[in-house]
């Protein structure tokens, strides 16, 4: 009896001093103890030997030990249950996996890249520049100055307005022509860049009209440059844009900095030249404006308009776009919902 209680005092010490170190040594600890062939069943089978008169008081003990290894279990397991089961997830190869939710660029972003990159194609480089502006580079080094009715075709988001006394006029860019005027001030022909850019516009925003959107302008200029190489230049980048069997056509237009002007419509794309909305049943829509650069605008950088020539032209990212995806509200574009974004997922 003696010996027993004795053996029972010995468990608990070793049982109250065990430690895990992994979920392997939780189980171990489960086995070696409460097992079916365990240590804590193997003394409770002492029981037989224990006079009559003893039973109650043994079997208190025993339960008490038991316990003991039960309690001790249960806070080995909890510490170790994390581990347990997230080895266990590990290996169940057929469970499904995490979805992983995959972003995508805006469709202005997309469509804007492609323009680049058709461009650069043609060995156009990119120039950018600043989007709240000088009256000079907006309007005065276009050929527009202050009082020209002009100036009444885009409506501007004046800083600083004209009439507020000396410093100068700030505004919103209305077009990226003025990154434009920022290249021939720094640069010297042969000039071939592309002016990418956000430009603003005071207009009422509708499904037709914002308030702001995006342009990719272009210019060229050097010895011989001609009103063919810019429809040929045209001519291949909607192509590029819209494949081989895309039309356009050239109408006169006005523009203060360029002389002749020319508006350039292409089929539509929408319809394929049968008639629908977006060309309002004409089966054209126009796409961007151009022209030969204005010799005032050279003269106004320097550059000698009796050697050098070049054109111009302007576009907007947002017509191009609904072209190609069949966007047909501009509002779409700013309102980042998720829905319309996701349509462009896997779109590079
Ligand atoms: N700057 C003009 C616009 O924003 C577009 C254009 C550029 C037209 C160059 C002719 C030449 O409307």
């Amino acid at each position: 009896m003696e010996k027993l209680l004795q053996q029972i005092e010995e468990y608990k010490q070793e049982i109250a001093a065990f430690t895990a170190s992994s979920a392997d040594d939780v189980e171990n600890f489960r086995i070696k103890w409460l097992g079916t062939k365990g240590l804590v069943k193997a003394i409770m089978g002492e029981m037989k030997n224990v006079p009559n008169d003893q039973k109650k008081s043994f079997g208190q003990i025993l339960n008490a030990f038991k316990s003991v290894a039960e309690v001790k279990l249960e806070e080995l397991q909890a510490a170790y249950a994390g581990a347990a089961a997230s080895h266990g997830a590990a290996l169940d190869f057929s469970l499904p996996g995490d979805p992983v939710t995959v972003g995508s660029r805006h469709p202005l972003t997309l469509v804007r890249n492609e323009m680049v990159a058709i461009f650069k194609r043609l060995g156009f480089a990119v120039a950018e520049g600043p989007e709240i502006e000088d009256d000079w580079h907006n309007f005065g080094a276009m050929n527009l100055p202050e009082d020209h009715p002009a100036r009444d075709m885009q409506d501007t988001f004046y800083i600083r307005k004209p009439e507020e006394g000396n410093g100068p006029t700030w505004l919103l860019r209305t077009h990226t022509s003025s990154v434009q005027a920022r290249v021939m001030e720094h640069q010297k022909p042969p000039i071939r860049v592309i002016c990418p850019g956000r430009v603003y516009r005071n207009e009422t925003i509708s499904a037709r009209a914002h308030c702001f959107f995006h342009q990719v302008e272009g210019l060229y200029i050097d010895e011989n440059v001609s009103f063919a190489d810019l429809k040929q230049t045209l001519y291949f980048f909607v192509q590029e844009m819209f494949g081989k069997e895309v039309k356009v056509r050239f109408r006169p237009s006005y523009f203060p900095f360029t002389e002749p002007s020319a508006e350039m419509d292409i089929s539509c794309q929408i319809c394929a030249g049968k008639g629908c909305n977006i060309c309002k049943h004409t089966g054209w829509v126009e796409i961007l404006g151009s022209g030969m650069v204005h010799p005032k605008v050279l003269e106004n950088f320097g550059i000698d308009a009796n050697k050098y020539t070049g054109f111009a032209f302007g576009m907007g990212v947002e017509r191009i776009t609904q072209l190609k995806y069949q966007v047909n509200d501009l509002r779409l574009y700013s309102q980042n919902d998720i829905r319309f974004l996701k349509q462009f997922t896997g779109v590079v």
